[in-house]
C-alpha cells in the first residue's frame, strides 16, 4: 500500500473492479425536441416523457443530449475548475470550509466513513443563506454559509453564476418531463422550488496509486430532488444496475449531462422512481474533473408522498420530513464526518 492513508481504504466487498462491465448502460435520451416552441402539443413529446418515466424507473438515471445548455457556459466552468486546481494547496485553503462556512473548498471528505480520493469546492446558486437561522441546530457559529471566490481567479464568481442559471433552466425542464411522466401536471413540482437551497459541486479526482482498493466517491445516493452532473472524458461514475445490482460504469458521452432522481424525488413518487446508488471508481494515470448541480427545495418543504400518487392500495411509504432541517443536520453531520442517517422510516 505504500504511502497511502488507511483512511481511503475500502472494505474488501466495496472495492471496485477495475474491468469496465460492458453490459446494458444507463439510457441515452435527447432532448432536442424541446426547443421548438409547440414541443407540449407534439406527438413527440409523448414519446419523449416515456423514455424519461421508463429510466427513472428501470435504472434511476439516464443521459441527456441536446439540453439547450450553452456549451460556451459549460467550457468556461470546466476551465476555471481546472484552474481553481492547478492553485497552490495554500491558495486552496485560503477559501476552505470550515466550522463556520460548510461552503468552499475541502479535500477530507468521507462517506460512510471512509474517506474519498477527491477534492471538492462548493458553492451554492443565487441565494447565499442555504439555511435560514429557524432551522439551524442549536448552534450560532453554524449560521454562516457564504460563497467563497478565490483571490487569484477574478473571473470565478461570474463563470460559476452563468452556469448555475443554466442548470436551474435544465432542471425545471426536467421536471416538467418528469411530472408529466407520474401523470402529473407540468408545472406540479415548480413550487418546491421557490427558494430553491440548490448547490454546484466542483469535483477533482487526482490519480490514485491504488485505485483498487480506494474510491473517488463511496458508494452513496443523493439526498436532494435532482442531479445534474458534467463528467469529463476520463470516466469513472458507477451506477448500481437494478435489475442485478452489478456495478455499470457510464460512458462518457461528449456534451451530456448525466441526471438522476435523488431522494426527494423517491418519496414524491412514493418510491416508482428510486434514488439508486452510485459511487466513482478512480485510476492510477489520469485526473478526472465532474461538476454535480444538485437541485434542491426551498428550506421550508416538507417532503411527503404526492396526494396524487397514494391511495388505499398504495399507501404513503413516508412520513413528511423537513428538508431545510435535515439538509442542515447532513450538512454538520458530513462536517463532522459522522454517519448520515437513513431518511426511510
Ligand atoms: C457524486 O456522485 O458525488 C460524484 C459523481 C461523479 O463525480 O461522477
Ligand atoms: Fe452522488
Amino acid at each position: 500500500m505504500g504511502e497511502v492513508d488507511p483512511a481511503f481504504i475500502q472494505a474488501v466487498e466495496h472495492r471496485p473492479k477495475l474491468s469496465i462491465n460492458e453490459g446494458q448502460n444507463i439510457p441515452l435520451i435527447d432532448l432536442s425536441i424541446l426547443n421548438s416552441p409547440n414541443y407540449k402539443d407534439s406527438n413527440e413529446i409523448s414519446r419523449l416523457v416515456k423514455e424519461i418515466g421508463d429510466a427513472c424507473k428501470n435504472w434511476g438515471f439516464f443521459q441527456v443530449i441536446n439540453h439547450g445548455v450553452s456549451l460556451e457556459i459549460s467550457q468556461k466552468l470546466e476551465d476555471v475548475s481546472r484552474k481553481f486546481y492547478a492553485l497552490s494547496h495554500d491558495e486552496k485553503l485560503k477559501v476552505k470550509r470550515d466550522e463556520v462556512n460548510p461552503l468552499g473548498y475541502y479535500d477530507t471528505e468521507h462517506t460512510k466513513n471512509v474517506r474519498d480520493w477527491k477534492e471538492v469546492f462548493d458553492f451554492t446558486v443565487k441565494n447565499p443563506t442555504l439555511i435560514p437561522a429557524s432551522h439551524q441546530p442549536d448552534d450560532d457559529k453554524l449560521r454562516k454559509l457564504v460563497n467563497q471566490w478565490p483571490e487569484f481567479l477574478p473571473d470565478m464568481r461570474q463563470v460559476c453564476e452563468d452556469y448555475a442559471d443554466e442548470m436551474v433552466k435544465l432542471a425545471y425542464k426536467l421536471l416538467e418531463l418528469i411530472s408529466w411522466s407520474l401523470g402529473l401536471e407540468g408545472d406540479r413540482l415548480n413550487g418546491f422550488f421557490e427558494e430553491h437551497t440548490s448547490f454546484i459541486r466542483l469535483n477533482h479526482y487526482q490519480p490514485c496509486p491504488v485505485p483498487d482498493l480506494a474510491l473517488g466517491v463511496g458508494r452513496h445516493k443523493d439526498a436532494g430532488a435532482l442531479t445534474i452532473l458534467a463528467q469529463d472524458d476520463v470516466g469513472g461514475l458507477e451506477v448500481k444496475r437494478k435489475t442485478d445490482g452489478e456495478w455499470v460504469r457510464v460512458k462518457p458521452t461528449p456534451n451530456a449531462y448525466i441526471i438522476n432522481v435523488g431522494d426527494i424525488i423517491q418519496v414524491w413518487s412514493n418510491d416508482k422512481y428510486e434514488s439508486v446508488e452510485h459511487r466513482v471508481v478512480v485510476n492510477s494515470e489520469k485526473e478526472r474533473f465532474s461538476i454535480p448541480f444538485f437541485l434542491n427545495p426551498s428550506h421550508y418543504t416538507w417532503v411527503e408522498p404526492l396526494q396524487e400518487l397514494i391511495n388505499q392500495h398504495n399507501p404513503a411509504k413516508y412520513k413528511a420530513y423537513n428538508w431545510g432541517k435535515f439538509f442542515a443536520t447532513r450538512k454538520l453531520s458530513n462536517f463532522k464526518k459522522l454517519e448520515v442517517e437513513n431518511i426511510q422510516i
